[in-house]
């Protein structure tokens, strides 16, 4: 099999980078190593920023989108007992975010590939990029029990953080940046409405929570728990109970309970490596980097890369010049990092670590407390929230 650009994985990434190839008239073909079913429901982000809607929009996978996601204008910080409102649009100068489940983009993505795009095999997995260095590389994969070979101009690997692209780099040209941290999120969706028409991140001491929704009738919720901690260890009474001390407040705002549909816990890290191309493969999206979850910003990121690919290569095909293939690795690597320290900031601002000292408690409240005090701190939020530009 031959193509122009033969992409790794099925996720945001790679099926974003496959509807602009073909707006942009460039064949391409999709291995992804799971089923449909599977990617379609594989529960994940929630959050479009402003540039990530806008690019669906102008891709033409926006229509359900706009039908059913549910703009935000600002979100609720909420520590000591206090609520704090960030309004998006008028630190911004007008920006504002999408709640519009990954999983809902992931399918209007697929049947667009489907109906329009070329080639998008499931159950296919890649095995290896071979000659990436070179101007023919190739991926070796497996598909209904049989071994193939994808040839082409270009591949792109958007196979996420256990992918096989990344290690078609050569490790002595490879650096990796990392940081974990010793807690996790517990995440469930409830089938009740939201008890706020805007996210809530919460900081406690007894560790942090936040509230989020993916529809007017379902509600996602988190709560920090240690490292390793089994999601099936707690209760539904348990979570709700605990949920309820995090947000409390004391204007008596209410927490409403419903029927718990799923559970599972998410480890929390960072991590980046360095570049993000060799030769003629590219990594995109959680092949590259991984973020923590407070803030949302994995999704975004990858939506930035294949952005910057597809207009690297449009540009080639344009003008004959590798110019913006060739700083493709760094122009994502400027955002990249961007998101890495909004991500890091939001984190360490409103999770309590096992090891916290009364000093740090302290630190964490007086940053609170100074972004609801001082405008051009809560300007730096807004802005690092609804994204940095593509
Ligand atoms: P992925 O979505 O991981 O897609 C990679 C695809 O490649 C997958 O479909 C995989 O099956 C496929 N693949 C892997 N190996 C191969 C192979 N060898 N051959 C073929 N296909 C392969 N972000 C947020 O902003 N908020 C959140 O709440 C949030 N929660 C998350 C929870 C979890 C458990 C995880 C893992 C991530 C979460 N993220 C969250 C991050 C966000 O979901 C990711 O940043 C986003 O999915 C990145 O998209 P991607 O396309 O780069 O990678
Ligand atoms: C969601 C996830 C996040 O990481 C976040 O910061 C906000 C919302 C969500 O899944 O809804």
């Amino acid at each position: 099999m031959r193509t122009t650009v033969g992409i790794i994985g099925a996720g945001p990434a790679g099926l974003l980078l496959a509807r602009l190839l073909h707006n942009a008239g460039i064949d391409s073909v999709v291995l992804e190593s799971r089923d449909r079913a599977y990617v379609e429901q594989r529960q994940r982000a929630g959050i479009l920023e402003q540039g990530t809607v806008d690019v669906l929009r102008a891709a033409g996978a926006g229509e359900r989108m706009d039908r059913e996601g549910l703009r935000h204008d600002g979100i609720e910080l909420r520590f000591a007992r206090r609520r704090h409102r960030v309004d998006f649009p008028a630190l911004t100068g007008g920006r504002s975010v999408m709640v519009y489940a990954q999983t809902e983009v992931c399918k209007d993505l697929i049947a667009l590939q489907l109906k329009e795009g070329g080639p998008l095999l499931f159950g296919a997995q890649a095995l290896a990029v071979e000659g990436a260095g070179t101007d023919s590389p190739r991926v070796r994969f497996r598909h209904e029990e049989r071994e193939d070979v994808l040839e082409c101009d270009y591949v792109v690997g958007c196979d996420g953080s256990w992918g096989v692209a990344r290690r078609a780099i050569p490790e002595e040209l490879t650096r990796v940046f990392e940081r974990t941290y010793p807690f996790g999120w517990l995440g469930i969706l409830a089938d009740v409405p939201p008890s706020h028409d805007e996210l809530v991140y919460a900081r406690h001491d007894r560790g942090f929570a936040l509230l989020s929704m993916r529809s007017p009738v379902v509600s996602r919720l988190y709560l920090q728990v240690p490292e390793g901690t089994d999601a099936e260890a707690w209760s539904d009474a348990e979570i709700w109970d605990e949920l309820e001390r995090r947000f409390e407040t004391d204007d008596g705002w209410r927490l409403r309970r419903g029927t718990i549909t799923s559970k599972s816990v998410t480890p929390m890290r960072s991590q980046v490596q360095e570049p993000m191309r060799y030769g003629r493969l590219f990594l995109a999206g959680d092949a590259a980097h991984i973020v923590p979850p407070t803030g949302a910003k994995g999704l975004n990121l990858a939506v930035g890369d294949v952005v910057t690919f597809a207009r690297a290569l449009g540009h080639q095909r344009e003008t004959g010049s590798d110019d913006l293939l060739d700083t493709y690795s760094e122009t994502c690597l400027r955002r990249v990092w961007q998101a890495e320290r909004f991500s890091y900031e939001m984190t360490t601002m409103l999770h309590r670590s096992p090891d916290a000292t009364p000093f740090e408690d302290r630190i964490q409240l007086a940053r609170l407390e100074r972004l609801t005090s001082a405008r051009s701190a809560e300007q730096d939020l807004a802005e690092g929230y609804t994204g940095f530009a593509l």
